[in-house]
């Protein structure tokens, strides 16, 4: 590799560095909204697909009887989470190189709680990689395309509104689960 491509990918690795790092640190606290739950997934998938690699992938969603369900969060904090994971779904897609590569973005009431899931057919990962994908720093993508503070950051905004992340393979692929709690009116995250 020359030397002006070994700049340009280590600046690109910086600068997705920066962006995953500015988008927590954000101090300002963020007021709970009213959300509808499919208008709220279908806008993330949208906006996932102006990334060029989400752009080439199929999303569905499964709301079951849920389309309606109204739940109270953080949307910008909560469509980060969303974002960040179908990005790792279209990475593993691309890297599978399945011509029928499918993001399923997944969402329920669940008992006072609402439960996301971001499903892909990309092959799912080793259990080495599953014990260490929420660490800081981990990554299994060469320099430039991944910085491995994708997930991390996840886990930390999950955290703060009040839910739980978790990952783990299925059938054909990764399966991202995230349990939110339905906060109450004006609550502060
Ligand atoms: N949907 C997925 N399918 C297969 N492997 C995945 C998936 N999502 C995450 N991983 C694995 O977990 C690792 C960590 O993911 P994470 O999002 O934290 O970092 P990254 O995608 O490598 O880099 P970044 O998100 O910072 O650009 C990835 O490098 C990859 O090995
Ligand atoms: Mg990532």
């Amino acid at each position: 590799m020359s030397f002006a491509e070994n700049s340009q990918k280590e600046l690109d690795r910086v600068g997705r560095l920066i962006s995953q790092l500015l988008q927590f640190s954000r101090p300002d606290k963020v007021e709970a909204e009213e959300l509808v739950l499919g208008t709220f997934l279908e806008e993330c998938a949208e906006l996932a697909s102006m990334h060029s690699t989400v752009r080439h992938c199929s999303v569905r969603l499964d709301l079951g009887e849920d389309t309606f369900a109204v739940f109270r969060s953080s949307a910008d904090l909560l469509q980060q989470i969303v974002l960040n994971c179908m990005l790792n779904a279209a990475d593993a897609l691309v890297d599978s190189a399945r011509e029928d590569g499918e993001i399923v973005l997944f969402g329920r009431r669940d008992r006072g709680r609402v439960r996301f899931e971001v499903r892909d057919n990309g092959g799912g990962v080793s259990e080495e990689v599953a014990a260490r994908m929420f660490e800081p720093f981990f990554t299994t993508k060469e320099a430039g395309r991944g910085t491995g503070l994708g997930l991390f950051v996840c886990q930390l905004l999950a955290g703060r509104l009040g839910g739980e992340i978790s990952a783990g393979n299925g059938a054909e692929g990764l399966v991202v689960k995230i349990f939110l709690r339905d906060v109450g009116e004006g609550v502060c995250l």
